[in-house]
């Protein structure tokens, strides 16, 4: 059997840079037509300049002939002015502004302490119809990790929202059944992405049988019925849901250590485990809008023209894969997945 949908696009991707980002960028190309590269570099991709230079980094590590085009994001700080957010939007290639609560997950130091400092920056950005990306977790260390989503959407998303209502906001990496059911009843400028591995895999793949730093990633995996309010959501056909793989390379000694770095491998066989997820749900004809045109849409970007041909073929997932002068451990190593993408 085989299923065709128009070439999709990774609405949240990690690239790093240099030799790291010459390693991952061919799967991506490969995967996808576009992506939304994320900006948590050290330092952060925190202006326009800095984004430009990285994009053309980007490019110039393209495999040759391979048709990707990086769309580029700002890493919001406390000091962010309102002039950088209307040179982003003059830019035309940088797309949305990600972000990151301080010490909520990777190289998010730099990241915002207080939403209360950037008002002048949301009005900028509402004005304009720039997207903000949000990694929506508190960071509070009293609040339990596995309900840092649902605290952050209660006390920190829902006020924002009320503050600006016009602004255009992306949920990124939803992973809860109360993200799910806020961003279906906000408005239409709210939007959300989903991973791969947060809807085929519950916390048990986690923690059951020893504990799998592969499967580690933030937000952290939740409990079975929030995964299975996730793929009720991509499933719906709300145009409000698309795909983002959060495809997150760590070397494998730093996630197979006492405190290891969060992050899952996906690009490799990204479109593919997706697939999985939606014949599991018996809704692969679903797939095609959210992995291929609600993202673009949201975006405000034509539709891709090209198309990806999808096989259900089972193959096995490399157990490592070279990686910036050490080894890159895929989600799935080892292991088989049940599409293969032609070529
Ligand atoms: O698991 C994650 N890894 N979550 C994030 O938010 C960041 C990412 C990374 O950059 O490694
Ligand atoms: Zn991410």
């Amino acid at each position: 059997m085989r299923i065709v949908i128009t070439r999709p696009d990774d609405g949240h991707l990690h690239l790093r840079d240099d030799e790291a980002l010459r390693a991952v960028l061919p799967h991506s190309a490969r995967q996808f037509a576009r992506a939304i590269v994320m900006p948590n570099l050290r330092p952060p991709i925190t202006t326009v300049a800095a984004a430009a230079e990285y994009r053309q980094r980007i490019l110039r590590a393209l495999p040759d002939g391979a048709d990707f085009e990086p769309l580029m994001t700002l890493y919001l700080t406390d000091d962010t002015l309102a002039d950088e957010i209307r040179r982003a939007v003059d830019s035309g290639f940088v797309k949305a502004v990600k972000l990151y609560p301080a010490g909520a997950t990777t190289h998010s130091d730099a990241g915002v302490t207080d939403l209360g400092k950037c008002g002048a920056v949301f009005a900028e950005m509402e004005k304009a119809g720039m997207p903000l990306l949000v990694h929506g977790e508190v960071t509070d260390p009293a609040i339990d990790l596995f309900d840092r989503e649902r605290v952050f959407i209660e006390t920190r998303l829902q006020p924002l929202l009320e503050r600006h209502p016009g602004l255009r906001v992306a949920l990124e990496h939803i992973t809860t059944q109360e993200a799910a059911e806020f961003v279906a009843a906000a408005g239409n400028t709210v939007a959300a992405t989903i991973t791969a591995h947060h809807l085929l895999y519950n916390r048990n793949a986690l923690l059951v049988g020893g504990i799998r730093p592969h499967y580690y990633c933030l937000p952290v995996l939740k409990r079975e019925t929030h995964r299975q309010a996730l793929i009720r959501a991509a499933a719906s056909g709300s145009p409000k849901f698309f795909l983002g793989t959060d495809s997150a390379p760590h070397t494998r000694a730093t996630k197979e250590a006492a405190c290891g770095c969060a992050g899952c491998y996906t690009a490799l066989s990204a479109i593919e485990l997706y697939a999985e997820a939606f014949e599991q749900a018996g809704a692969l004809d679903g797939l095609e809008s959210f992995a291929s045109f609600n993202g673009a849409d949201f975006y405000r970007l034509p539709r891709n023209k090209g198309s990806a041909i999808l096989e259900k073929k089972t193959w096995v997932v490399p157990a490592s894969l070279p990686y910036a002068g050490g080894e890159l451990v895929p989600l799935r190593s080892g292991e088989p997945v049940s599409w293969k993408l032609l070529a």
